[in-house]
Formats: C-alpha cells, sequence, structure tokens
C-alpha cells in the first residue's frame, strides 16, 4: 500500500522484536533502512535480513547505547554520511524487567529511565538536524503504561509516561517546521521480548489474550503496518 522509495528511514533499537519488523517492513515498501542498537551482531543480522527483503536499498547498520552521548554522536554521523538527510525516524530502544518499587534499586529504576526517556531524547536530538523539512515523521514506540499504572512496572510507567509527554511537546515544537511526530503504544505482542518478560509463560500470555477485544494477541506487523500508516504522506 505505500512506496517508501528513495526515502531514508532510521530505527533506533531496531534489531529485535517489533522494531526489527518496523525495519523489515520499510525496507519491503522501498525504504533505504539504518537500524541502530548495541549487540553488534544483532545489527549485522538485522542489515543482512533488510538487505535480502530489498537489494535495492541503501540499508546500514550502526553499534550504540542510547545513554552514551559519544557512541550516539559518532552513530547519527555515519548515518548522516550514507543518507544526508532522514525521512523517518523510529525511536524504539527500551528496556524493561518486572521489579517490585520496594525492591527496585535507584539504578535499576534509572537504568530503565535512561533508556527509554534521556535515551529517547537523546536520539530525538541527534536526529533533528538531518530531519528533512517538511514533512519529516518521527515515530516513538511507547507502551501502555504511558497511562495505565501497572504493579511491578514503576520505573517504565515512569519512563514511557515521559516518553509520551515528549512526544506531545515536541509535536508542538517542530511541527511548526512540518516535522510530525507520533507515539505508537502497543498493546502486548506475540513473540517479543517484551512481553516474553511480563508474561513468561503461555498460559499467562492466553489470559492476557482474552481481555484483548480482539481475543489474540498483536503481531508484530501489526505495528509495523501502523508506522508505514504514519509516517506515510
Ligand atoms: N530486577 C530488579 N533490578 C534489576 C533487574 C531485575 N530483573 N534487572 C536489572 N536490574 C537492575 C540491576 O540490578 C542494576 O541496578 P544495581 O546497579 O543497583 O544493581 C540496574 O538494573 C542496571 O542493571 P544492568 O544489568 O547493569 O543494566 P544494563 O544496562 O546491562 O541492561 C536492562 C539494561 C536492565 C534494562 C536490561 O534488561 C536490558 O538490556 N534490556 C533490553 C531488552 C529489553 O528489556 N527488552 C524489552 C523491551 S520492552
Ligand atoms: P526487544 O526485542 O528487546 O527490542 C529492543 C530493541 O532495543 C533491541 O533492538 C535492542 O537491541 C535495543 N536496545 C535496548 N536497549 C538499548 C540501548 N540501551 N541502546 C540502544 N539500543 C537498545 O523488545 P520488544 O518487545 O520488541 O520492544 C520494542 C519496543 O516496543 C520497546 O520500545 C517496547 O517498550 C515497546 N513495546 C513492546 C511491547 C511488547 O508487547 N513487546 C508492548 C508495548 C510496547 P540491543 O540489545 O542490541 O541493544
Amino acid at each position: 500500500m505505500f512506496d517508501y522509495t528513495n526515502q531514508n528511514v532510521v530505527v533506533v533499537g531496531g534489531t529485535s522484536g517489533i522494531n526489527l519488523q518496523i525495519a523489515v517492513s520499510f525496507a519491503g515498501a522501498g525504504a533505504n533502512v539504518a537500524v541502530a542498537s548495541r549487540n553488534i551482531d544483532k545489527v549485522n543480522a538485522a542489515v543482512a535480513l533488510l538487505n535480502k527483503t530489498n537489494p535495492n536499498g541503501n540499508h546500514l547498520g550502526v553499534s550504540f547505547d542510547v545513554r552514551d552521548q559519544d557512541a550516539l554522536t559518532q552513530g547519527f554521523d555515519v548515518i548522516a554520511k550514507s543518507f544526508g538527510h532522514i525521512n523517518v525516524l523510529v525511536s524504539g530502544a527500551a528496556g524493561n524487567f518486572p521489579a517490585s518499587a520496594a525492591k527496585l534499586s535507584n539504578n535499576g529504576f534509572k537504568s530503565v529511565i535512561d533508556i527509554d526517556l534521556l535515551g529517547s531524547f537523546q536520539v530525538l536530538k541527534q536526529a533533528y538536524p538531518l530531519l528533512q523539512r517538511p514533512n519529516a515523521s518521527i515515530i516513538q514506540i511507547s507502551a501502555p503504561q504511558a497511562y495505565i499504572a501497572m504493579p511491578l512496572q514503576a520505573h517504565v510507567c515512569a519512563a514511557k509516561a515521559g516518553v509520551d509527554m515528549l512526544t506531545r511537546t515536541l509535536a508542538i515544537e517542530w511541527g511548526l517546521e512540518g516535522v510530525r511526530i507520533n507515539s505508537i503504544v502497543p498493546g502486548p505482542i506475540a513473540d517479543t521480548e517484551g512481553f516474553n518478560r511480563l508474561a513468561p509463560n503461555d498460559a499467562l500470555q492466553q489470559k492476557v489474550a482474552s481481555s484483548v477485544p480482539l481475543q489474540r494477541n498483536g503481531q508484530k506487523q501489526d505495528i509495523a503496518n501502523a508506522a508505514l500508516f504514519l509516517a506515510s504522506d
């Protein structure tokens, strides 16, 4: 349905799960795609998949931790040299583990804030000068924890609520320049690290599915389709 030929798409945290499916779907729709995450083996495997999906695209991978400002700057320099400009930025790097607030250390809380919230801000700031104006599109991958309080998720609830307010605020500031910014809030998505950490067995995953209006958990492709739609003209 969508043609992203000659468009440059960057997916931060795009080497596994939901974000990898988003990256592959943009490549399948013709885009040049750059993916970034910490683990170089995951980065290389993702780039191989992008090349297989769309051999005509100019795909690349860079390795950085979104908490490492210098590595982030270097990674975006590599992307800038290859792409020149960015049409679509997807920011989806995140960390999650279930932990009760009473037992969670300050550093455990901080690590998720640093990855999800500060990391998103740093990624968006790095991409900002490269965004094609007008019509660039940013998509933040948020989570229901942004507005639904959940036990064992104080750190993630706080972080993702911040991510959503960042999205709303930048929509006002950067929207004036023709940069759109939206947030996708996936529900429980089957076959993902995030869902497996929160519902670590089939019985729990089935129980969650029964509370979803469609009576099934989401598919990674559902979220990828939403991303392609949101970034389209
Ligand atoms: N329960 C309680 N605290 C935990 C924890 C858990 N399951 N896992 C990590 N922590 C705490 C650690 O104890 C540490 O705090 P401390 O220094 O006070 O002991 C702090 O979190 C950082 O842990 P560390 O292992 O050094 O972090 P990291 O930077 O290597 O990894 C995480 C970051 C913890 C978020 C890790 O789970 C990760 O890399 N996640 C990415 C993948 C993911 O979460 N996918 C789902 C996306 S929704
Ligand atoms: P995932 O497979 O673990 O994806 C996380 C991605 O981010 C990986 O590519 C990971 O690669 C990268 N990453 C993690 N920490 C990073 C860091 N510090 N710096 C750079 N990259 C980092 O998880 P997922 O379940 O698909 O989740 C993807 C997104 O969807 C997240 O934003 C999550 O909050 C959101 N979400 C998921 C669900 C769900 O049901 N799964 C529901 C709602 C929202 P490396 O390990 O190589 O760094």
